[in-house]
């Protein structure tokens, strides 16, 4: 007797610790970083989208994670309707420079290898870039030295008419139009924060070093707040670009679209009250006090941090009171959330609640014209298990299918009827002359470059 219940006791520990073993496994491996990337993946549609507005407005776009570029990692990289090299110097920094070779187009970001601490070599004939200036140079160290070229050109290079002005004896086809130049790509500004690297694109090229305004740094508010990273949704999604982040700006949709808390639940609901206004707005502040003294104060300390004098005109705020409903008669208050859109492709969203602290950084990448890539990070009090992470994420993954229904099947509307008289049409009114100033340039510039 004795020895059968040592025998079983024995097994009982062994199957807890085999137990145990899964699900630490389970729980660290999936949960710890929970990504979602979308499995049926979207791509350009041929569905009618009406008249819209340019397909790459200007401004910061996120490119990479971090994690992704190591030192001396080259990548290829296509969106925005721009072709560019993306690369890590050996110094730590990343450099954007546009992708082609100027000796005869070789493609830099395929094959192309870092050189001389933050250089960048082709990989047909072994030319080579400085990630700083693009200039094409020989690599010496602190000393590089420029390399002077002659430039020619095809008179014609579609119908390959021949040169008539040329005085070369026999037939040519290529004229020179520079006589030993030094030859430069064109390099883009480039920020690494967050964990993200993100790059500024404007039509303007006066402006392709001036960006208009910066990104939040949002570390502080992370590490003050002890919270961190625990995931990503990647999403790709058909239609034009400023659809998407129109929706925080859209207060009615959330009542149709966002209700649902569990698909086999019709019991419990979420209830949204939403605000949009410009950051501009003189009395924006008091239009988005909050009731709850804590919620008001920490809506308040983000405005005190990100808001400047300088950057106002670029940003939209959202403010969102999200309650749990019961049989339609009982609520309880689950979070507030202040959201900064911050140019054209860029949310911040910080949501403060009695029982967790979380946000969300949204980016939105145009991959090309109506195919959009969606990412929403989330990050988390470090306390919160981290299965409970991600089902939070999966929550907002949830939320934003019910969107993407919609947008993948609607049309931009270039004709509207507003009621101003509503709150929820003055919002949408607002948000679209404010997302326009993105637009600046943009058009003649897509038309150039979808010449060929
Ligand atoms: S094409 Fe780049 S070196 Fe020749
Ligand atoms: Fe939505």
């Amino acid at each position: 007797m004795t020895i059968i219940l040592d025998i079983l006791s024995v097994n009982i520990w062994t199957a807890v610790f085999i137990i145990l073993t899964i699900l630490y496994f389970i729980y660290y491996r999936k949960f710890r970083i929970f990504i979602y990337d979308q499995p049926e993946k979207v791509t350009k549609g041929k569905i009618r989208r009406g008249k819209c507005p340019p397909s790459y407005p200007n401004g910061w776009f996120w490119l990479i994670d971090s994690y992704n570029l190591a030192q001396g990692d080259v990548k290829f990289i296509q969106n925005c309707g721009r072709d560019v090299v993306l690369f890590r110097g050996y110094n730590g920094k990343p450099y954007v420079l546009e992708a082609y070779c100027a000796h005869i187009g070789g493609n830099l970001g395929v094959g192309g290898k870092v050189r001389d601490i933050n250089c960048i070599e082709c990989p047909f004939h072994g030319w080579i870039y400085d990630g700083e200036t693009g200039t094409c140079v020989f690599p010496d160290g602190e000393n590089k030295v420029l390399r002077k070229l002659d430039t020619f050109e095809y008179v014609d290079v579609e119908r390959c008419t021949p040169c008539t002005s040329d005085n070369q004896t026999s037939t040519s086809y290529l004229q020179k139009i520079a006589d030993q130049q030094e030859i430069t790509l064109k390099t883009y500004e480039c920020r690494e924060m967050n964990g993200s690297i993100f790059v500024w694109f404007h039509a303007n090229e006066q402006l392709r070093h001036k960006p208009l305004y910066e990104l939040f740094d949002i570390t502080d508010e992370i590490q003050k707040n002890n919270m961190e990273v625990r995931g990503e949704s990647i999403n790709y999604i058909n239609c034009h670009i400023q659809e998407i982040p129109e929706n925080g700006s859209d207060v009615r949709h959330f009542d149709y679209l966002h209700e649902s808390v569990l698909d086999s639940i019709s019991f419990v609901k979420f209830k949204w009250k939403v605000l949009a206004e410009r950051a501009i707005t003189p009395n924006m502040r008091d239009l988005m006090a909050h009731s709850h003294p804590k919620a008001h104060a920490y809506k308040m300390h983000l405005f005190n941090k990100f808001l400047t004098e300088d950057n106002l005109q670029y940003i939209n705020i959202i403010a969102l009171d999200c309650s749990l409903c019961f049989l339609n008669k009982y609520e309880i208050f689950l979070f507030n959330t202040t959201g900064f859109q911050i140019g054209p492709s860029i949310v911040y969203l910080f949501l403060w609640s009695p029982y967790f602290k979380l946000t969300f950084f949204h980016t939105l990448t145009p991959l090309e014209k109506f195919h959009q890539r969606v990412v929403h990070r989330i990050i988390t009090s470090k306390w919160m298990p981290y299965w409970l992470s991600a089902s939070m994420l999966m929550g907002e993954v949830k939320q934003l299918y019910a969107d993407m229904k919609i947008w993948n099947n609607k049309i931009f509307t270039e004709k509207l009827n507003y009621n101003l008289k509503s709150y929820a049409d003055k919002c949408l009114h607002s948000y679209r002359n404010w997302y326009a100033q993105f637009y600046d340039g943009c058009y003649e510039r897509e038309a150039k470059s979808l010449s060929w």
